[in-house]
């Protein structure tokens, strides 16, 4: 295989969102060159953060790509967009000339999100109050409007299924992003505390109309230890206080809730590798975990114990080990794709 990622290559989280899939994404966007970078996924529910030049960047609807000048940024047709946040990040990151939405991506209006703002969905879910849920459940009713019916949205409308799968027919680079993580999928997570959607590869790859047979690569990103916001299920879950000494303590990108975390579960991620069929693997925040490690760009540069740890996860998972994370900026990365 090229150095580069094929035609299209997926990006989804392998836990429970949070792995740092803005960061790997951001970092194949400046790597690879895309010309598109469409997002599938739930809504602006997501949050992915991404530093770059000492700059911290957060974004709920655009791809993560968006440092990259020459890629496309697209929303597919499954997404529900605020039009609020979604209209702050185009001004906000100055993508005027280059961001679309579809036109039939469904609209979260203002009842949307006071229905998830308190209630079953709030206190026992813990959701993170934004829309998303109630707006694709009037989605599954056909009352929801969509993106085509609003006007604040009439210069940014494009049909994306067809822009994505013109791209691959004149083999131009494609990536998909997901949003979430496996076991946040309404079909294969810990329901009912999970998202509104499936946000598996294959969810991802229908919310965009990219067919199965279309996908190169699938990158399956897991951060080096789990964490979970909001309600669920967390096997091995540490206290806060172990957490906190481990320096795994994180805040959420939209909630602002403190994380619940557990160390690097295999059992989860060969499940994630299954449902995903990862072609590749990306390992984030290594340097939390050995920081003698951080900002390192090369692997033969990691310490024994690190290098360990990745050459453990590929032995058991049987998927090679590609991007790592180093520390927060887009540069620290290792990028391994040369070595498959
Ligand atoms: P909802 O998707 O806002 O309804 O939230 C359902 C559950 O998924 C809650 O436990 C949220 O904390 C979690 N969740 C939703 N989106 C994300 C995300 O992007 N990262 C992490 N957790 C999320
Ligand atoms: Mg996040």
């Amino acid at each position: 295989m090229c150095s580069s990622f094929m035609t299209s290559t997926v990006i989804v989280g392998g836990f429970f969102g949070d792995e740092g899939k803005g960061k790997i994404v951001s970092y194949l966007a400046m790597k690879d060159n895309p010309v598109i970078a469409v997002r599938g996924g739930a809504g602006p529910n997501a949050g992915h953060t991404i530093e770059h030049g000492g700059k911290t960047y957060k974004v709920r609807m655009l791809p993560s790509a968006f440092l990259n000048p020459n890629t496309r940024l697209l929303v597919g047709p499954g997404v529900v967009i605020s039009q609020e946040v979604l209209l702050k990040e185009i001004s906000e990151f100055g993508v005027q000339d280059r961001a679309f939405v579809d036109y039939q991506c469904g609209i979260i209006e203002d009842s949307h999100k006071a229905a998830d703002s308190e209630g079953r969905l709030k206190e026992s879910i813990g959701s993170t109050g934004t829309g998303t849920g109630p707006a694709n459940a009037d989605r599954a009713m056909r009352t929801l409007k969509l993106a085509k019916d609003v006007d604040s949205l009439a210069l940014y409308l494009d049909d994306i299924p067809n822009a994505v799968n013109f791209a691959l027919e004149r083999k131009e680079k494609v990536m998909v992003e997901g949003t979430q993580g496996t076991f946040l999928s309404l079909w294969h997570g810990t329901y009912p505390y999970v998202t509104s959607k499936d946000v598996t590869a294959s969810g991802i790859c229908a919310d965009v109309g990219l067919g199965p047979k279309n996908v190169d690569d699938v990158v399956v990103v897991f951060k080096s230890y789990v964490t979970r916001v909001g309600e669920g299920p967390l096997k091995n879950e540490l206290s806060p206080e172990k957490t906190a000494a481990k320096g795994w303590k994180e805040v959420g990108t939209v909630t602002g809730r403190t994380r619940r975390a557990a160390e690097f579960d295999f059992d989860l991620a060969k499940r994630a590798v299954m449902l995903n069929s990862a072609t590749q693997i990306g390992i984030t925040k290594l340097d939390v975990l050995y920081p003698e490690c951080a900002h390192m760009q090369s692997f033969s540069d990691l310490s024994s114990p690190a290098k360990y740890f990745i050459k453990n996860i590929e032995d058991q998972l049987k998927v090679p080990v590609t991007l790592i994370g180093t520390g927060p900026d887009v540069n620290d990365t290792i990028d391994r794709r040369d070595e498959l």
